[in-house]
């Protein structure tokens, strides 16, 4: 790492977790590909939007983290191999063949399928909070929605939900305790063995027993057609889990927050709901729960922005800073609902492209659509500025709280 790497808490400072898009802005004009160094593990940074493209489709850029350098060890800690050794930390053939197997189900003939059950989702969750005029949207709707659809999916039954949810949500909220970091960790470790074990007995639970799910279908892939290892069934499992409820709860409570703060926008998306696909992907743009895309490896030196890569390195592309380049977005860090839709990479690009795509919107659509008509005066509860967030080193951009109200309706 040279002498100009900037510290990661010079940059994830309290203010850049409020709003990180002045820091994006300084790091993309003035040195858009970053050295950071951490306590943890250093990296380096690509902020502007071609490099970022260019960056994700890179094969010289690995996923492998679990090849020579045994990087995971250093960034996510001994016990998450049991649970990420999975497509999105893999290269192909590999990370064809493990996103072959699941792919067909998250295909959108496939999605199209769950619109009805996504919508009884979605007026279950708001008939409990409409009588009481207030709620946390976070922990009433933007959680529990994707949560409930991908447990359904994958064939977790209904009487987990709640424990599975708290154990991801040690991992999510990682950081956020105020806990000391080793206590922190030692947290995240004890989520990421309860998850292994209770994945592994679903698995054994579904061979026994097979049903109608995701997670039976693997098992076949497994015994019958010998596609996937034993221990992929767990990791496969848990990606599908982890990243078809984190992300698109974290986008729902960051695009309602961004529609509530931006009052011109939500007036405009409730006289014109046909707006509300486009919207959802200027949403996106606008402050998407995954800042930095997962960690790639350089396995050669490469040069992006003048700035050479030693092999070895971590490189991260920041999503979120690409998404506001001005170089490919006019006035960026403006919300505009009418944008002409533009090439964002908030579902990333390249091989990694996001999977459950067709699931995201779909779920962001339906369940935004829902809360601005069945929620009338939707507001905040709180100042904005007084929104509690997930810490700024934090992999995930969302809310943990996001208290709001509402008129209560006769009837
Ligand atoms: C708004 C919600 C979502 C956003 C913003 C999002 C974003 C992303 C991004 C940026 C990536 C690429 C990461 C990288 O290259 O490092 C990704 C990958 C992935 N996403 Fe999503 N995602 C969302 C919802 C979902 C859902 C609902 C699922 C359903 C299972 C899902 C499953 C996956 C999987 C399996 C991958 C790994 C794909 C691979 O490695 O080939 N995501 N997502």
């Amino acid at each position: 790492m040279t002498e100009q790497a900037v510290r990661a808490s010079d940059v994830y400072t309290d203010e850049f977790a409020a709003d990180p898009y002045p820091t994006f802005a300084r790091l993309r004009a003035e040195t858009p590909v970053c050295p950071v160094s951490s306590p943890r593990f250093d990296s380096y940074l690509i902020t502007r939007f071609d490099d970022a493209r260019e960056a994700l489709t890179d094969s010289r850029l690995s996923k492998d983290l679990y090849g020579p350098g045994q990087h995971y060890l250093r960034i996510f800690g001994p016990n998450s191999e049991g649970l990420n050794r999975n497509m999105l930390n893999s290269d192909p053939p590999e990370h064809t063949r493990l996103r072959r197997i699941v792919s067909q189900a998250f295909a959108p003939r496939r999605v199209e399928a769950l619109r009805p059950r996504i919508a009884e989702v979605v007026d279950a969750l708001l008939d409990r909070v409409v009588p009481r005029g207030r709620c946390d949207l976070m922990e009433d709707f933007a959680i529990p929605l994707p949560m409930t659809v991908i447990s359904e999916l994958l064939g977790i039954p209904e009487e987990d939900h709640a424990r599975v949810l708290d154990w991801t949500q040690v991992i999510r909220t990682s950081g956020s305790s105020g806990r000391p970091p080793e206590e922190d960790r030692a947290a995240v470790q004890e989520a990421q063995a309860w998850l292994h074990h209770y994945l592994a007995d679903l698995v054994e639970a579904k061979r026994a027993r097979p049903a109608d799910d995701m997670v039976s279908s693997l098992v076949q892939a497994c015994d019958r057609d010998g596609e996937l290892a034993e221990a992929e069934l767990v990791t496969t499992t848990f990606l599908l889990l982890f990243a078809g409820h984190q992300t698109t709860a974290d986008f729902i409570g960051n695009a309602t927050a961004a529609l509530l703060t931006h009052p011109d926008q939500l007036d405009l998306l409730r006289a014109r709901p046909e707006l509300l696909p486009s919207a959802v992907e200027e949403l996106l743009r606008f402050d998407g729960p995954l800042p930095v895309a997962s960690p790639r490896i350089a396995t050669e030196d490469v040069e992006y922005g003048g700035v050479c890569i030693p092999s070895g390195s971590i490189v991260g592309v920041a999503i979120n800073a690409a998404n506001h380049d001005p170089a490919h977005f006019a006035d960026p860090d403006r919300l505009d609902l009418s944008r002409e839709r533009g090439p964002h990479i908030g579902f990333g690009y390249g091989v990694h492209y996001c999977l459950g795509v067709s699931l995201a919107r779909m779920e962001a659509r339906i369940g935004l659509g829902a809360l601005l008509r069945r929620l009338p005066g939707l507001r905040l509860g709180v100042p904005a500025a007084e929104l509690r967030r997930l810490p700024a080193a934090s992999p995930f951009r969302g809310l943990l709280e996001l208290p709001v109200r509402f008129d209560v309706t006769p009837g």
